[in-house]
């Protein structure tokens, strides 16, 4: 069976307007932008105003990519939303989103792969068209996390942001652009070290869990720091393995927006220059999902990202997950 080409064919973003900055924050918990600059790297995020959710960001990114990519909403197969902040438990955000945009022939489903989702959503993405089997996929990474950010929890409210990125995804017999190579990964013998304890199955929300403040995320930040450089690394070590090829060959690597010190020791294990590693995590903090779908569409925005370059994307979060693609633009 020959495997189809997969073109990223449009990508858009969305953030929304209100900025806090880090003198903010520090004025309802005790920290400082000084201690957020140095050991995060972030200097301000966006936070959605209490009437925006998360279909609305993922809407408003996937019209754009929609726009870039010079097609209808009717002419998606596919729509995959990832996210770990959907507008409920269900229906997935990925029909709300399919019933806005009015792409009627479109199946939807939301994935949840956490910090990884926008990973995980393209490599699904690319095996549905590789096979033939649909033509478009719409793939939207969009997170509101400040409505599961601790507020009063200096440890995690200074990192976290919201927004949403989209890409259009589609069949070529052209060109050489195409995914080149991925790696997926998991553990979930980690799973304590990183989550939302309430809000399931398992832990309804009840007037105890909201008490305790169960359902917003909990970390043990140097745990996930240590596991984010290690595994990160590895992701990107195995899809140039897989491509045979080396990280000179890559011509920009957008890692996974959580933190710059993080970002930085990746690139000192991949030996890659300052100017081939893409940051913007000091203008939205960490997104999640969203963050390596946000950075995505700003390079190809601002001209930065051109056809024909190779990107490397590597990423890593809750479950924990990682993962990394090979991707000719
Ligand atoms: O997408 C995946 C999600 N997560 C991540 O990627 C996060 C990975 N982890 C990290 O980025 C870092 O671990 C953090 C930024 C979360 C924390 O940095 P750290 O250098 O690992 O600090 P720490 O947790 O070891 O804390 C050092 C000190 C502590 O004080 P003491 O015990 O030394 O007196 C903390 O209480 O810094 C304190 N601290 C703060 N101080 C001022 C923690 N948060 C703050 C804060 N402002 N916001």
């Amino acid at each position: 069976m020959t495997l189809r080409k997969t073109v990223i064919r449009g990508t858009g973003f969305a953030v929304p307007s209100n900025i806090v900055t880090n003198d903010d924050l520090s004025k309802t918990v005790d920290t400082s932008d000084e201690w957020i600059r140095t050991r995060t790297g972030i200097e301000e995020r966006r936070i959605a105003p209490p009437e925006t959710g998360n279909s609305d960001l993922a809407i408003e990114a996937a019209r754009k990519a929609l726009d870039r990519a010079g097609l209808s909403a009717e002419d998606i197969d596919l729509i995959i939303v990832s996210t770990i902040t959907p507008d409920m438990v269900s229906p997935a955000t990925a029909c709300l989103v399919q019933n806005a945009l009015g792409a009627k022939h479109a199946a939807t489903f939301d994935l949840e792969a956490a910090c990884s989702g926008f990973i995980y959503a393209l490599s699904v993405a690319r095996q549905y068209i590789a096979t033939g089997e649909y033509n478009h996929v719409l793939v939207v990474a969009s997170e509101v996390l400040s409505r599961i950010t601790d507020w009063s929890d200096r440890s995690t409210c200074v990192l976290f942001g919201d927004g949403a990125g989209a890409a259009v995804l589609s069949g070529t017999d052209e060109g050489e652009s195409d995914f080149v190579s991925f790696f997926l990964g998991g553990n979930g013998k980690y799973a304590d070290i990183l989550n939302m304890p309430a809000g399931g199955s398992r832990k309804p929300a009840s007037h105890e869990t909201v008490d305790a403040r169960e359902h917003t995320m909990k970390m043990n930040g140097p745990e996930v720091f240590k596991a984010a450089v290690m595994k990160m690394n590895h992701s990107m070590r195995q899809v140039l393995t897989r491509a045979g090829l080396q990280s000179s060959d890559v011509d920009i690597v957008i890692p996974h927006q959580a933190n710059l010190r993080i970002i930085e020791s990746l690139r000192k294990y991949l030996d890659l220059p300052e100017d081939k590693v893409y940051v913007n995590l000091q203008k939205y903090g960490n997104t999640s999902a969203a963050s390596i779908a946000i950075a995505l569409a700003e390079l190809v925005e601002s001209g930065r990202l051109v056809r024909g370059q190779l990107v490397g994307m590597c990423t890593f979060g809750g479950g924990l997950t990682w993962a990394a693609c090979l991707l000719r633009y």
